[in-house]
């Protein structure tokens, strides 16, 4: 695996580290798995979340499974990973990139299946490095790319956290600005807080104090008055499925601030690896949104501040429609308002 400074996944010998995300910025620790069950569990419960990162998680999730059956033989082998495809498929509904990197791991798989079981298990963990080691490149040549869109001394707002943390490393909107910052311009970020998760808060505020990138932190709601007053130059945000149309489903929160950049004519771009573009849906209403726990809309970790028996929503992910978007930030190329036509030509 190509090495960043922050590595969100390792692989260690024989097993997959991840760092708990769920206890980031104020604790910093590695876990260990060492099955294709754990790997789905890591994933569901968010030790290990952004899109391109789950992907990655999954085909190490897919390698443990095939090591820990290299003894079996045929029938037991195929059966058993016939479950771990199926474990992994159903971790988390939003992010297409989990279900790319699970056929990319499939049809390796299928191209081996006459090899031995100990075979194809070298074959899947040498794809699961390439997934990773690809992931980091196709984020730094879509960072190169974005970075030309950013003027100098641009103060760029993003919600969530598209980083390294939600990447195998470097980040897709935070890659953008690593590039920007790299070509010698001054950038500074503001960072939506991003409730209920606080991945804003937790892991891109995280990021970028490591890495001496000068940012803000808001509460999502503030976001519309630094627009007003002037205070925020363009928007860059990443995504976890992309429609045929350009439909953009993200973090919860996104289609606010895209209604907000339009009204203030602010740039909304979008990071988006083409892993990310699902070409078998026409729009977004066709992207599953996950609904999660409401304990994470009526406190967080030990603490409860809504009331007792509240009635709670808590999705997820929400759909910014394509026209709100200024631009699609992709490892081949700037696709300025995109539509299905302008989608198509990058395949
Ligand atoms: O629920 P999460 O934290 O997995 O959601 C992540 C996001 O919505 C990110 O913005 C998106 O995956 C893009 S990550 C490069």
């Amino acid at each position: 695996m190509t090495k960043t400074t922050i590595e969100t996944l390792r692989w260690n010998n024989n097993h997959l580290e991840m760092i708990d995300q769920r206890i980031l910025p104020t604790d910093f620790q590695y876990l260990a798995y060492h099955s294709a069950e754990s790997v789905a569990e890591g994933i569901r419960s968010m030790v290990v979340r952004g899109a391109p990162a789950i992907g990655c998680a999954a085909a190490y999730g897919i390698a443990l499974a095939a090591l820990n059956l290299k003894e079996a033989n045929t029938e037991n082998f195929l059966q058993g990973m016939e479950s771990a495809f199926n474990i992994l498929s159903h971790s988390r509904p939003t992010a297409v990139n989990l279900f790319w990197a699970l056929e990319r791991m499939r049809l390796k798989m299928e191209t081996a299946v006459e090899s031995s079981p100990n075979d194809i298990a070298t074959v899947l963990l040498t794809e699961a490095h390439n997934i990773a080691t690809e992931d980091i490149q196709t984020n730094r040549s879509l960072g190169y790319l974005g970075a030309t869109l950013l003027p100098d001394s641009a103060r760029v707002l993003t919600h969530c956290n598209a980083g390294a943390l939600a990447t195998a490393g470097y980040g897709t909107a935070l890659g953008v600005i690593r590039a920007a910052v790299e070509s010698g311009k001054k950038i500074s970020v503001i960072a939506d807080e991003t409730r209920p998760f606080l991945q804003g808060a937790r892991l891109t505020a995280w990021e970028m104090v490591q890495e001496n990138i000068p940012i803000t932190l808001i509460a999502d709601n503030m976001a519309g008055h630094l627009m007003h007053c002037g205070d925020i130059d363009a928007i860059i945000v990443g995504t976890d499925r992309v429609a045929s149309n350009g439909d953009v489903a993200n973090k919860i929160g996104t289609y606010m601030v895209a209604v907000l950049a339009k009204r203030h004519n602010i740039p909304f771009y979008v990071a988006c690896p083409l892993s990310t573009i699902d070409r078998s849906i026409n729009n977004g209403s066709e992207i599953p949104i996950e609904e999660r726990p409401s304990e994470e809309v009526t406190g967080y970790q030990n603490h409860q501040w809504a009331a007792e028996g509240v009635k709670v929503r808590n999705p997820a992910f929400d759909i910014t429609p394509a026209e709100l978007v200024t631009a699609l930030i992709t490892e081949k190329g700037i696709v300025s308002h995109p539509n299905k036509e302008r989608i198509c030509k990058l395949f």
